[in-house]
Formats: structure tokens, C-alpha cells, sequence
């Protein structure tokens, strides 16, 4: 084939330049008015919502938002007793709810478990990854159990979730993934190495996997994606918080976190953060050099102490 002379090329070029900064200015026009006018938060009563780990915590309050808004709410947990519970509570608010039990991190139970769900319940439209655990202690003192244990949970098993949901949402090219992400996925805290590793790999899974979505043939933009970024959240996950400032870096009650989340997912955000101005804080964060970054996180004193 005859190559492109080179003025051609360089025009062609120039032109894909102007209408890379014109797609730019769009959007960033379109997120301030995002900002100003934020998005109709989108009605949930046909969905088929599955949450991991809704046996207790933000997981079981998320369920319990999500099933007085008339969702049909399929709770997944390791802790039987605790996911029975949630189902209750669901009920007794005359709300539709099932219970599963499942280790998230056994693919080949959660490959079953899908299955078993689309047959007794029906096609999953959202997927919420929550299930987590937070060993809270300096990176020696990690025993190698205890690190493939977190990645198997924190990382894993949003892995196996998202390759048993995620096909039919192709076929449909419709969904939502929600992924329980942390602050600790988006800024370095002392005694938590391993726990903030498989966070910031939460979120990159998250990033990944939409742009490979946005990249494939197939019409894929009915699918959709929030990452949700919270910081101390009261559910007994965090035993020893240390907090300066309670203003500026406070810790969050579970039902207030979920009605964060509920609304997110309503509205389809790509991310947020709870509390919610921790999401520009980090970006201020983020614009000094490391050293500056580390002053600043000194200054604000807050992290977590060993649990153990
Ligand atoms: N609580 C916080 O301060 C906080 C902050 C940031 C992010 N997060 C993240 O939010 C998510 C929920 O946190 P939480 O505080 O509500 O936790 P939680 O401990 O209250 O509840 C977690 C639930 O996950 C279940 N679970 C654990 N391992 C599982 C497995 N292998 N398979 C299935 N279920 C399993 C537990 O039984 C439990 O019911 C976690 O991913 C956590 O890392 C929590």
C-alpha cells in the first residue's frame, strides 16, 4: 500500500489534536455542571442488587437502603448468622430480599453462585464488591496467612465476582459494578502496607476495566462503575483511629456511609469519597511533592494505631 505523504499525515494529525481539546473542554464543562447540577438519581425498584459481605457493617445497610427502595436485594456472606440477620431486618421492613452464603475468594463457589442466583432469582443488574478485611498492624508483624488471606478477599474476590456478573451485563450491555474501595486506596497510611496495596488495586481494577469496556466493539456504555472511597467508618473494622482534626477527617457512621453509597450508585458516579471533601483534600495532596504530601499528613496527625 502507497504510504501517506507526509503533509496528509500531519494534517490528519493536527486535526486529531484540535478534537482531542475539544472532547476536553466538553468534559470539563459537562463535570462542572455535574457539579452544579448533579445527576437525577435513577430509580432501583426492577433491579436485582447483589452485595457482598451484607452480613454486617456498611454491606447490611447498604442492603437495607437499597431494599426499602423497593430493589430486590441478594445478600452475600461469609457469616450465615449475620447475612440471616440483614434478611430479616429486610423483611421485617417488607422489603424483597435472599440470602447466600459464599467465600468470595472460592471462584469456583462464586462461579456456581452465580448461576444458582440468575435460576432462583433472577439476572443480577447491580453488583456491589464490598466483602473486606482490615488487619491493622505494622508490615512485619504480617504473617504470610494473614496477607494472602487480605489479597484473596480484598482483591480476589472482586475478581471472581466481576468474571461471574460481568458476562451477562455484556450480553444485556447493561449493569453496574460498584467496588468497595478505601482512602487507604488512595493515599499510603501507617500499619495498614498490605490492606492499602489491595485497596489501590481495587481501584486500579476498577479504572481497568472500564477503560477496556470503553476500548471493546461491542456497545458497552450501558455498564457502569463507582468506586467508593471512605476513610473511618464506624462498623468495628477500625479499632484504634487516632483523629486530630475531628472536622476536617471525621469517621462516619455506617448508615450515613450508606446512604452516601446508595445515592452514588443512583446517580452513577465514578467515584467518591466518604466524607466527600476528602476527594478534592487528596487532589491538593497530590499536587505537592512526596516530601510536601508527608508535612501535610504529619500535620493532620490522623491514621490508625496496631490492632494488635
Ligand atoms: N469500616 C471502615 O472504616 C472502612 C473504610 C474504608 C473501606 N472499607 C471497606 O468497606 C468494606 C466494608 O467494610 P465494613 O467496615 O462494613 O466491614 P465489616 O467487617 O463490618 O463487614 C464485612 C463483611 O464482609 C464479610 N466477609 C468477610 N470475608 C468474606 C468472604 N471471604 N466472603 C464473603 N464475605 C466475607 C464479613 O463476614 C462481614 O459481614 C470493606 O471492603 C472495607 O475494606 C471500610
Amino acid at each position: 500500500m502507497a504510504e501517506e505523504p507526509q503533509i496528509i499525515s500531519a494534517i490528519r494529525i493536527l486535526f486529531e489534536v484540535i478534537w482531542t481539546h475539544l472532547r476536553l473542554i466538553f468534559e470539563i464543562l459537562k463535570a462542572l455542571f455535574r457539579f452544579v447540577v448533579p445527576p437525577t438519581p435513577k430509580e432501583v425498584n426492577e433491579d436485582i442488587i447483589l452485595i457482598t459481605g451484607a452480613g454486617h457493617g456498611m454491606g447490611r445497610e447498604v442492603a437495607l437502603r437499597f431494599a426499602k427502595l423497593g430493589a430486590t436485594v441478594v445478600c452475600i456472606d461469609i457469616n450465615a448468622k449475620g447475612n440471616e440477620d440483614t434478611l430479616k431486618m429486610i423483611k421485617q421492613a417488607k422489603g424483597k430480599g435472599f440470602t447466600y452464603e459464599c467465600d468470595v475468594t472460592d471462584r469456583e463457589a462464586v462461579m456456581q453462585l452465580a448461576q444458582k442466583v440468575e435460576r432462583e432469582v433472577g439476572e443480577v443488574t447491580i453488583l456491589i464488591n464490598n466483602a473486606g478485611i482490615m488487619p491493622c498492624k505494622p508490615v512485619l508483624r504480617h504473617s504470610e496467612k494473614e496477607i494472602r488471606t487480605l489479597m484473596d478477599i480484598n482483591v480476589n474476590g472482586n475478581l471472581w465476582m466481576i468474571q461471574a456478573f460481568l458476562p451477562a451485563m455484556l450480553e444485556r450491555n447493561s449493569g453496574h459494578i460498584v467496588a468497595m474501595s478505601s482512602m487507604a486506596g488512595k493515599m499510603g497510611l501507617r500499619n495498614l502496607v498490605p490492606y492499602c496495596g489491595s485497596k489501590y488495586a481495587v481501584r486500579g481494577i476498577m479504572e481497568a476495566l472500564a477503560l477496556e469496556l470503553h476500548e471493546d466493539p461491542r456497545d458497552t456504555n450501558g455498564i457502569k462503575f463507582t468506586t467508593v472511597c471512605p476513610y473511618i467508618v464506624n462498623t468495628g473494622l477500625c479499632h484504634n483511629p487516632r483523629i486530630r482534626f475531628a472536622g476536617l477527617m471525621k469517621t462516619v457512621e455506617p448508615g450515613e456511609a450508606a446512604d452516601q453509597i446508595v445515592d452514588a450508585v443512583r446517580r452513577e458516579y465514578h467515584e467518591i469519597t466518604i466524607p466527600s471533601d476528602l476527594y478534592y483534600t487528596n487532589k491538593i495532596f497530590n499536587l505537592f511533592p512526596p516530601a510536601g504530601g508527608r508535612i501535610l499528613t504529619d500535620f493532620i496527625g490522623t491514621g490508625l494505631d496496631p490492632h494488635d
